[in-house]
């Protein structure tokens, strides 16, 4: 066993043999910590587990007393002076239920252990309402006040006072200290949960009281807080006893006191505390709710507000993202109205992958809707006309009730800031075009060409005159004639170019429509009527039946070829079947290719009357009725009963073609148009 060791243990038991001992043979006593200590505790007062002595909790309306357990002589006889004392003890005041200050505690000299219950905290458990001030009393007390109580005569919330038989203090002070090398006192926070010291010594001989508060880390102020002169013999008997004492608030606001060790002497300066073996505070809820108020609550409302903006910027970014335009008048049309969320899930987006191709009125995307799985191409339109639309979006939507296996079915549209989406059926085998000119994915035959040549004929006649009302669809050609499975040719778009008529769209001739299939009237006038339509109609047989555009477009603007200039010569040469498309060989009834080339001259006649009605067209290509010879096209014109005895001569025709032709290299002062009409 080590010295030190048998130190600690002689120590130990000379602590506790002094403890047992009889009063007069008391000198002092010292506390590190309450664990082992045998006080005499009533009330609220308790030592918890670790060894700190509370006096009081938050209950309400009660006291708290702790008593060093023996008796103490503070005289030599009952009527001799009283001894001088001194004491040490480390306390802390903790608030536990509000930032208000409780109340406070009091160092206690009293005759009884058995002081008041009465728990109003202005008497601090030291005396009640009757014997407070009562001469009988011989109390003495060092309080450390943190509430001011008016009726007590208190300076303030946080003020050390001397008390004799009274709460009412002889003298107080606002707690504070005077360190040793400072000329001015600090004030201090007596119910801050700070631990703090207290000294009380009495000189007996000096008759004099000093007290003196500091904080834990400094050393004992030479300078008191409070110095009384006062005889405390008449105060003090012969046996008192030594302890603290609290009285919990009637309010909300209860704090907990702890002293955390205590030394006492009688006739000499109390032994220094040990500070570093104090037992340690809890921590306290208090603190815990304040760590919450001060970083938590705001990290929390941090984090909130910021979950909350970017919904916010979230729900605005897919409003904004989904956002489409939708007026009163459009209400009717509910079933033809996709929303815009539908076509942009329906299109991953409108994502390039999906992309089935661009032409002069937009982009094509293929999508799947999710409602009905069902297969569709959204034609976007950027449009930023809002007169007209009105119109425009009846005329969409009658159309969308057009009903005809040549005609691509039209779903219903959706209309955005600037945008227009048109929903048509999915076609699976794309445009005609993709089949006719460059690398084609494969070449029709003749008969699948005329075929599908019979079904926009018969496409066409159903929207000039079998529907209820005429409908020109203004922008025939092979690039807007679809596919289906089964090959059948379904014309696509229609009343696009309409929308033109109304709104602007600054890459386009006021005349909408694709170059090549523009009737030279239309150019003129801008009139759009079903000759028209038959003309552009005619410059689709041409194509179909050579494989070329009606504008092979070369380096040099002369070499530039019409196709409808090309298969006239060739037809003035004698050999009209020299146009027929290559890729095709023989492979092909000539009677049959003959006459669609002729059907497709007559048709770009430049003259309207000459040219032939739809209905006319579809008994030509069914053979019912035989074309009428181009030579003799002067009394053909009477023969196709045309009304007008205006004699249109055969010479006319090589110079209507011209006309078409003046009016091209006019029209085409740029490439851009070319490249703006496909
Ligand atoms: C206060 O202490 C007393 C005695 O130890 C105990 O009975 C009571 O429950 C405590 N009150 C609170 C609020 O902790
Ligand atoms: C504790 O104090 C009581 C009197 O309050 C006494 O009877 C008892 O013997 C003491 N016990 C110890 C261990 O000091
Ligand atoms: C009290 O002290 C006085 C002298 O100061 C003495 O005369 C008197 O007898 C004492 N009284 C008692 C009860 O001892
Ligand atoms: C304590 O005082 C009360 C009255 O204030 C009394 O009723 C009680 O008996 C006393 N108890 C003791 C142990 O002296
Ligand atoms: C002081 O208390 C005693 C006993 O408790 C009582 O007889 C006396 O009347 C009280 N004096 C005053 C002034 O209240
Ligand atoms: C001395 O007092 C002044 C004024 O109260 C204070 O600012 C300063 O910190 C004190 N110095 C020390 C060492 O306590
Ligand atoms: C200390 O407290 C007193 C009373 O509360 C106040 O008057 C004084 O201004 C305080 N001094 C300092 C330095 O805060
Ligand atoms: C009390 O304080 C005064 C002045 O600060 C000092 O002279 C005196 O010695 C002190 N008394 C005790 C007992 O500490």
């Amino acid at each position: 066993m080590s010295l030190k060791l048998v130190t600690a243990i002689l120590a130990y038991f000379l602590v506790h043999i002094v403890v047992g001992a009889a009063a007069s043979d008391d000198v002092g006593f010292i506390f590190q910590g309450f664990q082992s200590s045998n006080l005499s505790l009533d009330g609220l007062a308790t030592v918890t587990n670790n060894g700190l002595l509370r006096i009081t909790n938050t209950t309400k309306f009660r006291t708290g007393h702790a008593f060093y357990p023996n008796p103490i002589n503070f005289k030599s006889t009952h009527n001799s002076s009283a001894f001088s004392f001194s004491t040490q003890f480390v306390f802390a005041i903790v608030p536990e239920v509000s930032r208000v200050n409780g109340p406070g505690i009091a160092f206690v000299i009293a005759p009884t252990r058995n002081l008041t219950e009465v728990g109003f905290s202005q008497f601090l458990g030291l005396v009640d309402g009757n014997t407070d001030g009562n001469q009988t009393n011989h109390v003495f007390a060092v309080e450390l006040d943190t509430f001011q109580h008016q009726e007590v005569e208190d300076i303030n919330a946080n003020h050390v006072g001397i008390d004799v038989n009274s709460v009412k203090s002889i003298v107080s002070s606002p707690a504070s200290y005077h360190a040793n090398n400072n000329n001015s006192f600090d004030n201090l926070t007596l119910s801050s949960g700070q631990r703090m010291q207290l000294w009380v010594e009495y000189d007996g001989a000096d008759r004099r009281i000093n007290v003196t508060l500091a904080p834990i880390a400094a050393a004992k102020p030479h300078t008191p807080l409070l110095s009384l002169t006062y005889d405390l013999s008449p105060i003090l008997k012969q046996t008192m006893y030594v302890g603290f004492s609290a009285a919990s608030s009637p309010l909300d606001m209860g704090t907990s006191q702890f002293v955390l060790g205590w030394s006492f002497r009688v006739n000499g300066v109390a032994q220094a505390l040990d500070l570093s073996r104090l037992p340690k505070l809890p921590r306290f809820g208090p603190k815990k709710v304040s760590k919450f108020f001060t970083v938590g609550l705001p990290l929390i409302c941090i984090l909130l507000s910021l979950t909350l903006t970017s919904g916010v910027a979230y729900y605005l970014r897919r409003k904004w993202k989904y956002a489409e335009v939708l007026e009163e008048w459009e209400l009717a049309y509910g079933p033809h109205r996709f929303k815009y969320k539908d076509l942009y899930v329906a299109t991953k987006g409108f994502t390039e992958k999906l992309l089935l191709g661009e032409g002069g009125f937009g982009r094509v995307y293929k999508g799947i809707l999710t409602t009905n799985k069902v297969e569709v191409a959204v034609k976007k339109v950027s449009h930023h006309a809002s007169q007209g639309m009105k119109e425009f979006v009846a005329e969409i939507v009658s159309i969308g009730r057009l009903s005809h296996r040549n005609l691509v079915p039209l779903l219903g549209y959706c209309r955005r800031k600037g945008e227009l989406l048109l929903v048509y059926e999915f076609m699976s085998k794309g445009s005609l075009d993709s089949f006719l000119f460059k690398q084609p994915k494969r070449t029709l035959n003749w008969s699948e060409r005329f075929r599908v040549i019979r079904g926009v004929a018969s496409g066409l006649l159903y929207l000039h005159e079998e529907w209820e009302q005429v409908v020109i669809h203004r922008d025939v050609k092979a690039s807007n004639v679809l596919l289906d499975d089964e090959l059948n040719g379904r014309l696509g778009d229609f009343g696009l170019a309409r929308l033109y008529d109304h709104g602007t769209l600054p890459q386009t001739t006021h005349v909408a429509g694709s170059l090549g299939y523009l009737a030279p009237e239309y150019s003129r006038t801008g009139k759009a009527t079903t000759s028209t339509d038959v003309y552009a109609f005619g410059a689709f047989l041409l194509e179909v039946a050579c494989g070329r555009r009606p504008i092979e477009t070369r380096a040099e603007p002369e070499e530039n070829i019409i196709l409808v200039d090309w298969v006239f010569s060739c037809w003035k040469a004698g050999n009209i079947l020299q146009a027929v498309d290559q890729k095709l060989g023989t492979e092909y009834v000539k009677e049959e290719a003959e006459m669609v080339l002729k059907l497709g001259l007559l048709c770009s006649h430049s003259q309207p009357k000459i040219r032939p009605s739809m209905r006319q067209v579809l008994l030509y290509l069914d053979g019912s009725v035989a074309l009428p010879d181009l030579s003799p096209l002067a009394m053909g014109i009477s023969a196709f009963g045309l009304g007008s005895a205006q004699p249109a001569g055969f010479e006319d025709i090589p110079s209507s073609f011209a006309t078409f032709t003046d009016q091209y290299f006019l029209h085409s002062v740029a490439d851009s148009i070319l490249s703006g009409g496909r």
